[in-house]
Parts: C-alpha cells; structure tokens; sequence
C-alpha cells in the first residue's frame, strides 16, 4: 500500500507545488497520473520514490517511510521508476549489462543474476536482444529495457513518469501492453501521462490540479461528467465520438466496444 497522507511539498518556501494531498494506492492497482504541465505529477513520482521528502504529512509504503533514512534503501528497491527519455536512461554499452547492473547494486546473488536478467527480458519481449547495444535499438525497445532492469529487480510498484511520450505510435503501444502485462503479473502500476486514451486503460485516474486532488476515481466516469478542458486535458477519442452519437448508449472506454452497441440498437429497431 502506498499512501500519502496530508502531504505538503514546495521547491522554494511560500511557492507549493503540492498543498495537502492524500491518496492511498493499493497493490495490484493501475492508477494513471494527469494534469497540465507543471501541475506537479513528476514532483510525486519522485515523493512516492523518496528522491524528494515532504515537507508536512508523510509518504509511506506499507511500513516503510520516505522520511525515515534507514526505510529509504529498502524503498528504492520496492519502487521502480521509468522516465520520460530512453536515450538518458542507457549507461551501459549492452542490453545484458544494462539489466545487470541494476542487480549488482541491490547485491543480488552471482548465480541469481542470469536467470533474474533472461526472465526480465522476456517479460518486456526483448529475450533476443541481450547482445544488442543502444545504438541498434529504437525508442521503443531502449524503453523496454529500461523497464526490464527494473523488473529484474522485484519491486512492488512501477511509475512511468510520461514514459511513452516520446515514442512513436508503435513504441508506445508496445510499452503500454507491457505496463498492463505486468499488471496482470500482480505489480502495482502508477502511469503518468498526457495520452488520454492510456488513462481509459487504467483502472483509476488522479487528477491533480493547483496543488490540490482534484479526481480520484474511474477515467471513463470523470470524461462522462467533468469539463476535461478545465484542466487542459484533451478528450479521448471514445468520449469524443460518444458525444456525436445517440447520448442515449452508454459510454464505453473501448470505441469499437460503443459502436457495435449503437450499431445492434438500431438494428433491433
Ligand atoms: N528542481 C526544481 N526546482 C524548482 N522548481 C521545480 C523543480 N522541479 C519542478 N519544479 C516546479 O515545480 C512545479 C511542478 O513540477 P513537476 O512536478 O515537474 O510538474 P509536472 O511533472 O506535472 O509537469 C513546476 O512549477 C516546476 O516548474
Ligand atoms: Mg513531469
């Protein structure tokens, strides 16, 4: 369970980025992240993280506090995080050294470390790629790998902090079917991101909006009755379309799924 409870952060004293904000993410959950630019969505992936502390409430997760120096090791191995750039997140010269070197630092077992790095690998589809340097992969699969090393480390929640933003349409849709791979897996994940047709995925939307919580609850129900452009989001396709169809059919996150609906409606009729 990751919670926040109550918690105040800011860069410079008197500017909050983050004013009294609570939530509890549950494990197994998939929970995506949204709001304008700016709005303070990196700035919570790295409190969840404990790269940054609060400043007032806590950040917990299960026992374990950010605050507490002793806690902040043993959180840094339970939470992953993807970021927005694969090109800054190789430091390595292979695949295979990219998965390890995550794994030594975490003192895992020699005799541990192939099995963990070839069943990281598959898990994000790239088994073949071991050998592979940088250079020879597309943004996509350097993305890939990035989550592969973090896989390879066990944790119990993973963030993408606007992980797919710079990948081409393919890329994206390839990392978005794996954060729902390893959802099904039983990892928590927490995915931030300006693509409004990802957050249809996810199971629960946050919306953070001035410093404050602003929506805490189902995607497709937020699109249903809140005025997205309020808060600089823009429509997903599906609601798009469903506000040119009969309002009468029930909005359905899958636009093909609201279609096929309105298409067997009429023709009953
Ligand atoms: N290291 C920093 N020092 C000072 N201000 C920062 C720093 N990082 C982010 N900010 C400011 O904090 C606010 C929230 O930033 P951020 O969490 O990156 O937003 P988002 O990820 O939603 O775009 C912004 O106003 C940003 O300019
Ligand atoms: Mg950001």
């Amino acid at each position: 369970m990751l919670v926040f409870n109550q918690v105040h952060f800011y860069y410079k004293k008197g500017q909050p980025v983050l004013d009294n904000v609570s939530f509890t993410i549950n494990p197994g959950e998939f929970v995506a992240i949204v709001g304008a630019n700016g709005c303070g969505k990196s700035t919570i992936a790295k409190l969840m993280d404990g790269l940054l502390l609060p400043k007032g409430g806590s950040v917990k997760l299960n026992d374990l506090d950010t605050s507490v120096p002793e806690d902040l090791a043993k959180i840094h191995e339970q939470i992953g995080l993807v970021f927005q750039n694969p090109e800054d997140q190789f430091i390595t010269t292979t695949v295979m050294d990219e998965v390890l070197f995550g794994l030594e630092n975490i003192r895992v077992p020699r005799e541990e470390m192939s099995e963990r790095v070839s069943h990281a690998l598959q898990a994000v589809h790239m088994g073949d790629y071991l050998e592979a340097m940088p250079h020879e992969l597309s943004g996509g699969q350097k993305q890939r790998v990035a989550i592969a090393a973090i896989v390879a480390m066990r944790p119990q929640v993973i963030i993408f902090d606007e992980a797919t933003s710079m990948l081409d349409p393919q890329g994206r849709e390839q990392v978005v079917s794996i954060m729902h791979e390893l959802h099904q897996q039983g990892l928590t994940i927490v995915h931030i991101t300006h693509h409004m047709e990802e957050v249809l995925t996810a199971e629960r939307m946050l919306l953070i909006h001035e410093g404050r919580l602003e929506y805490d609850g189902d995607p497709l129900a937020f699109f249903n009755s809140m005025p997205a452009a309020d808060y600089q989001l823009h429509l997903p396709f599906a609601v798009r379309l469903h506000r040119q169809l009969d309002h009468h059919i029930p909005l359905a996150a899958d636009w093909k799924e609201m279609i096929r609906s309105q298409w067997s409606i009429n023709y009953k009729r």
